[in-house]
């Protein structure tokens, strides 16, 4: 008689075997940003601003490129490294960006997250060095460990007029046995951009020590200090590098053409890495959607007017927040050069999770604790401001009666 049902188990292999994963993966942080908006999703009375997301439908022009492309029969895998016109357009983009780039130096990921574990399984072992400058978006600091790598982290200070990179102190902790540095600048959550000087300081560095940079450009083009009749784009290390230089720039079409649920992004590096590329390719995701990167295509080759009229948006919205922010009572917040977000501290606070817990259960109010951003990040809150005066003033309003009340009592 044919048997049916589960294998009986050996009740000793079920004890000694683990029924998860490995303990690099178990030590792994889970969202702490995701714990504040679980208290809060589903609730109708509840003002977001917990993710770093604009608050707009993707424009039109893009989604129809894809739409065209899916009735057109795009369904098939592409190459690795993405469609020869993805390809070009990028390289023809950051070309008239920052330096000639070759085709050979691009490749297109299925996000710039994607981008970001690509790079870091191509270039980090177990055991390998890497030092990250924080506070930072966290799944950046996660991803080294999920390889074995060893995540040496480097806090840049808080000052009310911006925050400060110690660049002296940083070049000693990129230590010549350092694999690699990761930046990203404007920055996610502070704003904080680099200037030209620390990136040619740190690329000579770098140079001279073997070390790679992996600079996260998601924010470049939401840079709002542009010089006046400048494009507006932070300072890039692609701007200082050689196509020689152990420089990798990764990025995405998530935040400038507000398109976070396309999952598409690209990297930037030297020829040979970009080969080596392709192969992990094959192993994560094979490819990016063919539909998705047409998507791609227009963004870059019609999309700058969406990037002038975001900036100037956002713009407008940081200058009203920082100012409404700075004079309520108990709250100090640097001006952010790029990103979306105000990184601001309060007063007597020491447990960022807990008060923005309590913002999401007594005022409904929804922001991201700084503990999210590593140790760093205590006592400070993110406030995403990619979106309309009237939302930002109604959650500035929530903020204001909670400050007050823990004043009074
Ligand atoms: C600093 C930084 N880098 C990269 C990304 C990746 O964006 P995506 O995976 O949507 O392309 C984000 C998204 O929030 C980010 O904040």
């Amino acid at each position: 008689m044919r048997q049916s049902g589960p294998l009986p188990l050996d009740p000793d292999v079920a004890m000694s075997s683990s029924l998860n994963a490995r303990p690099a993966i178990l030590a792994l942080r889970s969202s702490k940003i995701r714990e504040v908006a679980n208290a809060g999703m589903g609730r109708d009375d509840v003002l977001p601003f917990w993710f770093g997301e604009p608050d707009e439908v993707t424009p039109e022009f893009i989604r129809n490129a894809a739409v065209a492309a899916l009735q057109g029969g795009d369904t098939f895998y592409t190459q690795n490294l993405g469609i020869p016109e993805l390809r070009d357009t990028i390289a023809g983009y950051v070309s008239r960006l920052h330096r000639p780039t070759p085709v050979e130096s691009v490749t297109v990921t299925n996000s710039g997250m994607s981008a970001l574990m690509l790079v870091t399984q191509a270039l980090v072992g177990p055991g390998d060095r890497t030092v990250i400058l924080t506070p930072m978006w966290p799944n950046l600091v996660e991803i080294p460990k999920i390889l074995g790598g060893q995540a040496v982290t480097f806090p840049l200070r808080f000052t009310p007029e911006g925050w400060q990179l110690d660049l002296d102190r940083l070049l000693a902790t990129l230590t010549p046995d350092t694999r690699l540095l990761y930046l990203n600048a404007p920055n996610n959550p502070t704003g904080w951009a680099i200037d030209r000087d620390a990136q040619k300081a740190i690329l000579e560095h770098c140079r001279r020590h073997g070390i790679w940079i992996l600079a996260d450009d998601a924010y470049e083009r939401l840079y709002f200090d542009a010089p006046a009749g400048q494009p507006d784009v932070a300072p890039s290390f692609l701007d200082i590098a050689s196509p020689e230089d152990r420089v990798v720039s990764t990025n995405t079409f998530s935040k400038s053409w507000l398109m976070t649920g396309f999952r598409l992004g690209w990297v930037i590096a030297p020829p040979p890495l970009t080969d080596t590329l392709a192969t992990l390719i094959e192993y994560n995701t094979s490819c990016a959607p063919g539909f998705i990167q047409q998507a791609g295509v227009a963004a870059i080759r019609d999309g700058e007017p969406v990037i002038a009229r975001t900036v100037a948006r956002f713009r407008t919205a940081r200058d009203h927040l920082v100012a409404r922010l700075n004079a309520l009572p108990g709250i100090r917040v640097a001006r952010p050069g790029g990103a979306m977000y105000a990184f601001f501290q309060v007063d007597g606070m020491t447990d960022s999770l807990t008060f923005c817990k309590s913002l999401v259960a007594e005022a409904g109010l929804g922001l991201a604790p700084g503990i999210a951003f590593g140790p760093e990040g205590e006592g400070f809150v993110r406030w995403c401001f990619a979106a309309d005066i009237p939302k930002l003033d109604a959650g500035l309003e929530r903020l204001e009666k909670v400050l007050l009340r823990r004043k009074a009592a």
